[in-house]
């Protein structure tokens, strides 16, 4: 995502990246923010037994190092796939904080709701997401970050409470099996909610 953004963005524009796993950004730091100044990538290091176990911080109280209210857009593609309740609501609370008001949010995630339910219990599923705890489905309880699936009603629910509005429609994806999809990961659509915005609670209300 960072290589492609590296030729769409014009140098009024930046890009600033994180990630748990310290080679990832060390290459991104040599071969992209080395060419662009605008690009900056930083390693947090985060605890996640699937990615990082010896990290030494809990992304359940990461603070994301970025100051309030500085990003037009931010994208997490494939990161709530590998988070658990505690620290998906976090990230979804400093998300609401980093983001400007005119701002909006690209996210992808396994959705567990009637549908990819249905399709998991009949075994067209390309994982086999079982309840961990609550809110929170995995296909491995010794490794539950190596896939987790999320109760859809629970993640909106953090989102509103995050300040963060869902905006329809969720575009789901054909991980569970299902024929109708736009990608593999459903794709969730955020932006800041506005005081007072009836717009945005009658669309949440609708979800
Ligand atoms: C499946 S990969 C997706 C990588 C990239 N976004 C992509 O789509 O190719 C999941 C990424 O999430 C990162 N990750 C896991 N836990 C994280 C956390 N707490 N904060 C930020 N990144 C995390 C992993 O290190 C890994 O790079």
């Amino acid at each position: 995502m960072a290589s492609s953004l590296a030729r769409f963005l014009s140098p009024q524009g930046s890009y600033a990246g994180f990630d748990i796993v310290r080679v990832g950004i060390v290459w991104a730091q040599k071969n992209i923010a080395s060419r662009f100044p605008n690009f900056s990538f930083v390693h947090a290091d985060i605890f996640n037994k699937h990615y990082n176990p010896k990290g030494k911080l809990s992304s359940s109280s990461f603070r994301l190092p970025y100051e309030d209210a500085s990003f037009d857009f931010v994208f997490l593609k494939s990161v709530f796939t590998h988070l658990l309740p505690d620290s998906i609501q976090n990230y979804l609370q400093e998300i609401g904080r980093v983001i400007k008001p005119t701002g909006s949010c690209l996210a992808t995630l396994f959705l567990m709701n009637p549908e990819s339910t249905e399709l998991i219990r009949r075994g067209q599923s390309s994982l086999n997401l079982l309840s961990y705890s609550d809110d929170c489905y995995v296909v491995d309880a010794k490794f539950p970050e190596t896939a987790v699936g999320i109760s859809q009603s629970a993640f909106l629910q953090w989102c509103e409470k995050s300040g963060l509005t869902p905006k329809p429609p969720i575009h789901y994806g054909s991980w569970c099996g299902r024929q109708d999809y736009m990608s593999y990961q459903d794709i969730v659509l955020l932006s800041p909610a506005v005081q007072g915005d009836q717009l945005g609670q009658d669309f949440t209300t609708a979800w």
